[in-house]
Parts: C-alpha cells; structure tokens; sequence
C-alpha cells in the first residue's frame, strides 16, 4: 500500500532532534526579556533579511496584532484581501480598525492594486497585503499607492519565508513584514512569528514592539522594571526559536526543492488556471482552480494524496459579513485546492499528484 502524501510536513531531522532535547534539559525554556535563542534567531533573520530590525513573537497572528498596535488605526480604514487566514483580519479588528476586503488578480491570487485604488478613501489608513502561496504582491504599485495617499503599508508574509522579495535589498517595502513560522509553514516551530522593521525610526519601533510582546514591561534585563502602557504575552519560547535557527539555515535549500516541485505542477498540470510558476516564489503550497471541487478532492483522498483548502474567503464568514461582491475572491473561495509542495515529497510522489490530478480534473 502506497503511503498517504500529507498536504504539510514539517522537516526535521536529528539536529532538531538533539537541540531539542539539550534545551528541555537544560530547563531555560522561555523568557520575555528576549535574550538566549531568541535573541540569536532574530539576529540572524535580520542578517537573512538584511532587514533594519526582526523581533521574534510567539505567532504569526501575534506578530500582524502588534505591527498593527505601531498605528493608530482605530476608526479607521485597513485594506486587505478576504482570500487570506481570518487572523489577518482580526488583527485590524482588534487593533479598533475597520477591515475593507478588495478582490484578488486572479492570476495570482494577491491582492489586485487596482481594486485597491478604488477602495481609497478619507479613512484610509494601511494597506495589508498578503503574500499568498509565498507569491510576491505587487508591490510597486501598492508601495505607489501608499505615496500617493500618505498610508501605511504592512505585509502579510505568513506563506513567504525565504521568497526572495521579502529582503530588504531584492523587494519594496512598507514599514513591517510579517511572517509566521506555524508548523505547517516553510520555516516550522511549536508556534512562532516575527516583524521585519524596515524604517528610518526603527529602534522606537523596536522598543515598542520588545515592550508590548511582553505585557507592557520596560528595563527587562534589571530585576526592577516599570510598566507604562499595555502589552501582551506574545514572547517567542527558546525551543521554537532554537528550531527556527537550525531550520533558517535549511530554508533556501528546502524552498529551492519546494521551487521545483511548483515548476513540475506548473508545466504538467494540464489546467488553464493554476498558480504561476516564478523562481524567487517560496511555495508554501501550490493551488490550482477547478470546477467540480468536493469531487475531485474526496478522489484524491481515496488514493491517498491529501489537499486542501485556502481559504473560504473572510468576508463569507458570519463574523465579516457584508454586501461587498467580491467576484473573484468568490469563485477562488469555491474552487481553489491546494495541493502540498513539502520537500518531504519524493519525485515519485509529484508524479503521482499531477497524474491523479490530470485524471480526476
Ligand atoms: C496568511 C496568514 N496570515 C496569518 C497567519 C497567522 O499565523 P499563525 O498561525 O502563526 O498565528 C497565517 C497562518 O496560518 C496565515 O496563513
């Protein structure tokens, strides 16, 4: 019996394994103050991304709240794809903004700039772009855009660890990139996230954001401290990030197989709409379009290959419902499938999805 292909995988082998076990036994497991692994794991994300500042948080949803806490946004407008995990959306939600969902280009499933264009108004105050699948946004025309109306740009790059984009010197940016580093994601941990600062005032920036992942508490390596606003419990733990360095140091590698694997779908998948294939992309999945949907995927499931879901849009969920008609965001919400592309996959694996999918579609 030919084994089950899992949509997620993480990849693992014994240098996780023995670093686990040496920091479980060495019963330093977390602290706020963002010292030990922590601190080694955002020095070394910085130096990756050649970014002005990276602070490591506990989630990639902990990491778009707090990028959001850096503004003032309450009562004011965030655009933002619906074709996106609802944690994006929450995270303006619970910072007092008011979500505004713009369709998708539906050749790559990122947030259309000019559907954004038309969504500007007085409220305005950031555009939150999702990097989806690891394909870059547009980012010229939305950083164009920002200018235009003097707005915030912060990104959602929960599925784009390692697309080249995200550095500093390769990509435009705004002034936070967010990523996540959940199990199922290109870098995987128990749990964790991390902000990209890129701006001319990053150490204010970073000092609010080293404060307010920790409950609000300033001076945190003295054994006095104040505490002069509110904060969260959004500290990243030393065994995720002692993961996420020995995983950082595989990351171009894996993203390059997962890179080769999108290439093969892309050539001989034989569907009209289907993710593109673009060398710098990191692949946290790879999603094609088709018709008859809830078919298809239990097909699939009967010969053992897993797929899944991204995403039922936000603004179908009883939480975000309103009138706004988003054509294309609709349609991809009945008839996307994503299908795995983790470098635990072998040749023969690949091979088998496209001929199922050739088949079945
Ligand atoms: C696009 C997107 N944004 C945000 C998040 C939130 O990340 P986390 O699960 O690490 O909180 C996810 C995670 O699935 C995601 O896919």
């Amino acid at each position: 019996m030919r084994k089950k292909i899992k949509l997620f995988d993480p990849i693992i082998d014994i240098s996780e394994e023995r670093e686990a076990v040496r920091i479980l036994r060495s019963g330093y497991w977390a602290s706020g103050a963002g010292s030990g692994k922590v601190l080694q794991f955002e020095n070394k994300f910085r130096e990756y991304l050649g970014s002005d500042e990276c602070i490591a948080v506990n989630s990639g949803t902990a990491a778009l709240n707090l990028s959001l806490s850096l503004l003032n946004i309450k009562n004011k407008e965030v655009i933002l794809p619906s074709l996106s995990f609802v944690s994006t959306a929450h995270a303006v939600t619970l910072n007092g903004g008011i979500p505004i969902f713009v369709d998708i280009d539906p050749k790559t499933c990122c947030i259309d700039p000019n559907q954004i264009r038309k969504s500007i108004s007085k409220k305005t105050a950031v555009i939150l772009p999702v990097h989806f699948a690891g394909m870059a946004c547009n980012m010229d025309e939305i950083l164009d855009v920002c200018k235009e109306n003097n707005i915030h740009l912060i990104e959602d790059a929960a599925h784009a660890s390692g697309a080249k984009h995200n550095h500093k010197k390769i990509g435009r940016h705004g002034m936070a990139i967010c990523f996540s580093f959940h199990p199922v994601k290109n870098i995987a941990m128990l749990t964790g996230g991390l902000i990209s600062i890129n701006h001319k005032q990053h150490k204010k920036l970073k000092k609010l954001l080293n404060e307010r992942r920790w409950c609000g508490i300033t001076n945190r390596l003295g054994l006095t401290y104040d505490v002069k606003e509110i904060g969260w419990n959004y500290y990243m733990n030393e065994l995720s990030a002692a993961l996420g360095l020995i995983q950082l140091k595989k990351l171009d590698r894996l993203n390059r197989i997962r890179n080769n694997i999108a290439k093969r779908y892309n050539n001989e998948i034989e569907l009209d709409e289907k993710m593109p294939y673009e060398k710098d992309c990191s692949y946290h999945f790879y999603w094609i379009m088709v018709k008859n949907r809830d078919k298809i995927i239990r097909k699939l499931k009967q010969n053992g290959i897993e797929t899944g879901i991204h995403y039922r849009p936000i603004h179908t969920m009883s939480m975000y419902k309103n009138k706004k008609k988003l054509p294309i965001t609709e349609k991809a919400g009945r008839q996307i499938i994503s299908l795995p592309t983790h470098p635990n996959l072998t040749n023969s694996d690949v091979t088998e999805i496209i001929s199922k999918i050739n088949k079945f579609c």
